[in-house]
């Protein structure tokens, strides 16, 4: 099949392009970019006044199937991936039950290839049941396609347990991915620990608990050698750590949310809104702008999600009783372009390292790039598009967003994976 994506406006700054071109696609693949370029049958579209970039990957989401579809399934999941501008997803192994074996990753890839929406990489737990005690089948789930491991939505506590798995997924070139929070310092915090949490009366999730994470682990990759990725940065000093173990050569990448860019701690205000309710917590307007800084200057590799879909009676509770997370599919790319590319913060080709180039180079799957011989995975955006977030818009499963209501620019009209469109002027192609 032929498709022709003519007068678009062509970003990579993998290939040094920033300009007005045509996109011809053959059989999955890019056969050329250039000017006037013509095909005898095929698909054509006209882009122009649209930005095309390399397909957009989100290496940090909950599609919680097996075990959870109530919150979302991997239909469901990469529905709002699509619709969010995504053309392939990293999911986190926090299911029911754990992906801790090749059957769990043979699954998710089974169930991705046969109802997704997007490219599906699947990541393995570092511990059987996440329980931090004895090692995941690794080098199974490497051979059945896991991408990295974590045992996100946990911190693994004992050192010793976080070296084994390090040292071992060292052999298989495998990242892992660290959710970094110590459970002796974090206990039961709600929020973050400091004049918020207890002007609400709430127990602290002080930013040390996610620090001495980082540190150890960093010192745990300088011993194994095995590839360190942050998760979920949240913190100032958590953001020196790394830049200080990139400054000595160490292989250490970081990410960071939306939600820890552009929402603070005070937030949360008396209406105890649960949404607002993520791990890590939000954290203060100078933690945001340090990771801002970082996000510019290069020190954060990739913006994620961390979508993490929850039911409207599981979050409808007591602060206190709600559980961890937010959605971030379908308001990533535009959050990113209202709040730093637009004001000139974040030029687009920093944007396309964060959310396209860098989340394939960490978890070591196939470079996209806009060239010829690349696969064909592209995201077409209106930089003008204004909209407000709007709950009942979502394709999401849950609404469990901080930002609904939020003006914003920018969207993600079109999505192409392998040549074919999964969006089509911001509507799933079924
Ligand atoms: O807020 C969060 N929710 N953070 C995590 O690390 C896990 C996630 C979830 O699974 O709901």
């Amino acid at each position: 099949m032929a498709l022709l994506l003519k007068d678009c406006h062509v970003i990579d700054p993998q290939v040094g392009l920033n300009e007005t071109a045509d996109i011809l696609v053959r059989d999955g693949k890019i056969v050329e970019i250039g000017q006037n370029l013509t095909m005898e049958k095929g698909v054509e579209r006209d882009l122009s006044g649209k930005i095309v970039v390399p397909g957009l990957v989100d290496m940090h989401v909950h599609l919680r199937e097996p075990g959870y579809e109530q919150k979302e399934d991997i239909a469901s999941g990469t529905r709002a991936a699509a619709h969010g501008g995504f053309t392939a997803v990293c999911c986190m192994p926090n299911t029911k039950p754990i992906i801790d074996n090749a059957v769990g990753v043979e699954y998710v890839a089974a169930r991705a290839a046969a109802v997704g929406k997007c490219r599906v990489h699947v990541a393995g737990s570092c511990s059987q049941g996440l329980k931090g005690e004895t090692l995941s089948e690794m080098g199974d789930m490497v051979a059945h396609g896991a991408v990295a491991f974590t045992d996100d939505g946990r911190g693994v506590q004992d050192a010793g347990m976080m070296r084994r798995v390090m040292d071992y997924a060292s052999q298989f070139d495998r990242v892992v991915m660290s959710h970094c929070q110590d459970e002796g310092l974090v206990g039961e915090g709600q929020v973050n620990e400091g004049v918020v949490s207890t002007r609400l009366g709430m127990l602290g999730w002080p930013a040390e608990g996610e620090e001495i994470q980082i540190a150890r682990d960093i010192a745990l990759c300088r011993l194994t050698g095995c590839p360190l990725h942050v998760q979920h940065l949240s913190t100032a000093r958590g953001l020196e750590l790394v830049r200080a173990a990139k400054a000595e050569g160490l292989p250490v990448t970081c990410e960071v949310t939306p939600h820890h860019l552009f929402l603070t701690e005070d937030d949360i205000d008396d209406a105890y809104n649960t949404f607002m309710k993520v791990n890590p917590p939000l954290r203060t307007a100078e933690d945001c702008n340090a990771l801002i800084d970082g996000v510019v200057d290069g020190t954060i590799d990739a913006i994620v999600t961390d979508h993490a879909p929850h039911t409207h009676y599981d979050k409808d509770c007591e602060f206190e009783l709600a559980p961890f997370g937010m959605i971030g599919l379908e308001t990533a790319l535009a959050l990113i372009v209202t709040n730093l590319v637009n004001p000139g913060h974040l030029t687009w080709e920093r944007a396309i390292e964060l959310m396209s180039a860098n989340p394939r180079a960490i978890l070591r799957v196939e470079r996209v790039a806009l060239e010829a011989g690349s696969t064909a995975d592209f995201t077409v955006i209106d930089p003008e598009a204004t909209w407000t977030v709007d709950a009942s818009e979502f394709l999401s499963k849950a609404v469990n967003s901080g930002f609904i209501g939020t003006e914003l620019t920018g969207r993600a009209t079109d999505v192409y994976v392998g040549g074919y469109a999964t969006l089509e002027d911001g509507k799933i192609v079924e």
